[in-house]
């Protein structure tokens, strides 16, 4: 379940002004209505989905054309996928010589932890972003706004403002993950396609600025959907481009059918059943933001089939329902699976 009503988090986001969008997905990010946000100058939603469940949320905003947010650092970390437009986002703190970034649709960044930044929008249109955070859990320990935007602290051990940090080509740091501070544009990274996920998966993990809130990179090829597979609160995911739908469930009867295009935003809720689906003719690519905390506790091993102790389901562990259902969705647009 989501966080609750009465959470410090909560309070704090109803007390901020601006729309709250809830549920278990949002159809598209960019016709979300925003209002004015004080706080950062700007307009913004926040996006409190029911996966969240107190470990992340999300926010839309939106800087005019030629204007600047107002500048801020926090505890919490944030990750930031660029919806539409073009811009730059300034980085300082009291070490090292400040950086700044150019950036545009498809960009993805995440601010180092407490540094602060100033985002300004260099282009003619309104520039629009994602902002996937773990608010919620900094918020319900501290319950203190001064405190999570005031501390003067600087993680020294994240980020020392060297001139390759965001500019840098990262590196790999396991056969799955690259570690860096920008991705110039999601749609391009070279993508690892292992075996366990299922034949027409690609995924390349992400560690960004030394933060522990995680991001992974996945496409799903056309005529084929994700093994269903459960995991921990907190990972939201937005689509790039392609279309298709999510299933989510916990009790199959009960399931939630995100029908997804670009913009798309969702997010299975802790334990849950879930699959990405490609019906449509190109290339599904989305970006999962994710959460660094094991939500329950629970380890989950997401590419290991049920049978084996895992938290996935194999072609042959899964119910015939759910491929008779892709089928079907497929037959609809007349389409056969790959
Ligand atoms: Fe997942």
């Amino acid at each position: 379940m989501a966080d609750r009503l009465d959470s410090p988090f909560e309070l704090w986001a109803q007390a901020e002004g601006v729309p709250i969008i809830r549920g278990h997905f949002v159809t598209n990010a960019y016709e979300v209505p925003l209002k004015p946000w004080m706080r950062n100058g700007g307009l913004a939603a926040f996006v409190i989905l029911e996966g969240g469940e107190g470990f992340g949320s999300a926010c839309i905003c939106e800087i005019p054309p030629g204007r600047s947010l107002n500048p801020e650092k926090h505890l919490f970390e944030e990750r930031i996928y660029i919806l539409q437009g073009q811009g730059e986002t300034r980085f300082w703190s009291r070490v090292g010589a400040p950086q700044t970034v150019a950036w545009q649709e498809h960009a993805l960044f995440s601010p180092p932890l407490n540094i602060w930044h100033q985002h300004t929008n260099t282009g003619d249109q309104p520039a629009k972003y994602l902002a996937v955070t773990n608010a919620p859990l900094i918020f319900n320990i501290y319950r203190n706004p001064d405190f999570i935007f005031s501390t003067d602290f600087d993680f020294e051990d994240r980020y020392r403002g060297g001139p390759d940090y965001f500019g840098g080509a990262g590196k790999m740091v396991d056969s799955l993950t690259w570690a860096g501070g920008f991705v110039p544009d999601v749609r391009k990274p070279f993508l690892l396609s292992t075996a366990e996920y299922g034949s027409g998966y690609e995924v390349l993990q992400l560690a960004l600025s030394g933060n522990t809130t995680r991001a992974h990179l996945a496409q799903v090829e056309v005529g084929t959907y994700k093994k269903p597979h459960r995991h921990h609160a907190g990972a939201h995911l937005i689509i790039v481009e392609g279309t298709g739908y999510a299933l989510m469930w916990q009790d199959w009867d009960k399931r939630i059918k995100a029908d997804f295009q670009k913009g798309t935003i969702y997010c299975p809720p802790e334990g849950w059943w879930h699959t990405h689906c490609n019906t449509g003719t190109q290339v599904v690519k989305q970006v999962a933001l994710k959460s660094a905390i094991r939500g329950t506790g629970k380890i989950y091993r997401s590419t290991l089939g049920v049978t084996k102790g895992g938290d996935m389901l194999d072609r042959d562990e899964e119910d015939p329902a759910v491929r008779r259902l892709f089928e079907e969705e497929l037959a609809r647009k007349g389409l056969k699976p790959a």
